[in-house]
């Protein structure tokens, strides 16, 4: 019995049955690779899901966790340590917003952001404003998996089996300005959308679709909460995603790669949301530690010290392009899109999808399938252009295979027919 063999028995018997997993055993990661126990290295354009935003043992991060280690991992937040402020003050600046409430995870954090839009609308109403409890959330989102979170998530399968869920959502057809200007009401505290939707299939809102939602929440005082969990720290080129569209939230939240690997997650708001939260209404162990601090602060240097906002600008361009290229040469492609490096090629078939995903990890190169029939790319920001090279030449090829074959089976059916 091999080692893998062993883990995934053992697994099998002593965890819950949430996740269907690879059979490879991942042991370490240099730069933009990932090396199995045999010493197999991929190319990893999935990045952990969007978290691993300086590769694999970049120095910034394993310094950073040495020196805050051996200083101190934990105090609890019922007193000061250097980082939070330190940290608070670089989201702050390249954010646009005024505040920050540190979380472990992306879902907690958008769970404290609604519970801060409820708590606005209740201070709102306290001072004689008439505004409702009710959240507006886009049709295809994704939030997380807690309970306000898969409340306002729109696919069935991660709320019904956990019902009844957090009452008061109402889901808005994606980029329908007509949908949302229907279902805006006074009844609304918050409208809820991600900028580039990811588990969604990597789908931008348009222009008009943000501009509208920022222009309702203003017009009654309801917060626009944007979530830039996976689209914001820099993955499209911009710290958030909103920033393309030049539109102010009025809260966001950030996790997955602020702290290149270790769990930290942020709301950031305006002072104007901020007013709603006193001493005692919100809180947690762990969030914004010493540790997670301190590694997210060196994180936020590195990205700015080595330019990788331009390069995730540089190379996600280029990447995309190979994409398109792609496109014009396996009609299996349906659609490209995305921003800086985030990415994703929309195929006609689930199968193909699923095909695709298997064989490219066939050639160590690691991608996912999102909603179906997409393909997502989420790659450390240090890629290069020759790792897109890479992975544009074992898609042409996954596409070529798929192609005769499709097409021999084809020819063999006319055959018997
Ligand atoms: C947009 C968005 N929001 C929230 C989450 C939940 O984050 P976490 O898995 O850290 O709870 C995710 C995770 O994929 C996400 O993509």
């Amino acid at each position: 019995m091999t080692k893998l063999d062993q883990i995934r028995a053992a697994e099998s018997r002593l965890l819950l049955d949430t996740y269907e997993r690879n059979p490879i055993l991942f042991v370490r990661g240099e730069g933009v690779h990932i090396v199995d126990e045999s010493g197999t290295k991929y190319l990893d354009l999935l990045s952990g899901i969007g978290v691993n935003a300086l590769g694999y043992g970049h120095p910034a991060i394993t310094e950073a966790i040495a020196r805050q280690s051996r200083a101190l991992i934990h105090t609890s937040n019922l007193f000061y340590h250097e980082g939070q402020a330190e940290l608070a003050l670089r989201l702050t600046e390249r954010t646009g917003l005024d505040r920050v409430f540190f979380a472990n995870t992306g879902t907690e954090a958008w769970e404290g952001a609604l519970k801060l839009a409820r708590a606005h609308a209740g201070l709102l109403r306290s001072e004689g404003n008439e505004i409702g409890t009710r959240f507006l959330a886009l049709e295809q989102s994704f939030h997380g998996r807690t309970f306000g979170s898969v409340s306002t998530t729109y696919k069935a399968k991660y709320r019904e089996p956990f019902g009844p869920v957090v009452p008061g959502v109402d889901f808005v057809k994606f980029n329908d300005v007509a949908d949302l200007r229907a279902k805006f009401s006074n009844e609304v505290c918050a409208i809820l959308v991600e900028a580039i939707q990811g588990e969604g299939g990597i789908r931008p809102l348009t222009r008009e679709f943000f501009a509208e939602a920022r222009a309702l929440a203003t017009s009654t005082g309801a917060l626009l909460i944007v979530d830039e969990i996976q689209a914001g720290m820099g993955r499209t080129g911009k710290w958030c995603a909103y920033q393309h569209y030049g539109i102010l939230p009025d809260v966001t939240t950030l996790a997955k790669p602020i702290a290149g690997g270790i769990p930290l997650g942020a709301i950031l708001c305006t002072e104007e949301a901020a007013r709603a939260i006193h001493a005692g209404m919100h809180g947690t162990t762990f969030g914004g530690g010493p540790l997670a601090c301190a590694v997210a602060i060196a994180v936020i240097d590195t990205i700015e010290n080595e330019g990788l906002l331009a390069h995730a600008t540089e190379v996600g361009d280029y990447f995309q392009a190979q994409l398109r290229s792609l496109a014009k040469r396996h009609e299996a492609i349906i659609d490209v899109r995305g921003k800086g490096l985030m990415l994703a090629a929309e195929l006609d078939s689930a199968d193909l999808a699923k095909l695709t995903v298997a064989e490219m990890l066939k050639r160590h190169i690691l991608i996912n399938c999102t909603s179906d029939t997409v393909l997502r790319f989420l790659p450390p920001y240090i890629l290069e252009r020759e790792h897109v090279d890479t992975a544009i030449a074992a898609l042409d090829e996954i596409f070529t295979e798929h192609a005769v074959h499709a097409s021999t089976q084809s020819a063999g059916g006319h055959n018997r027919g």
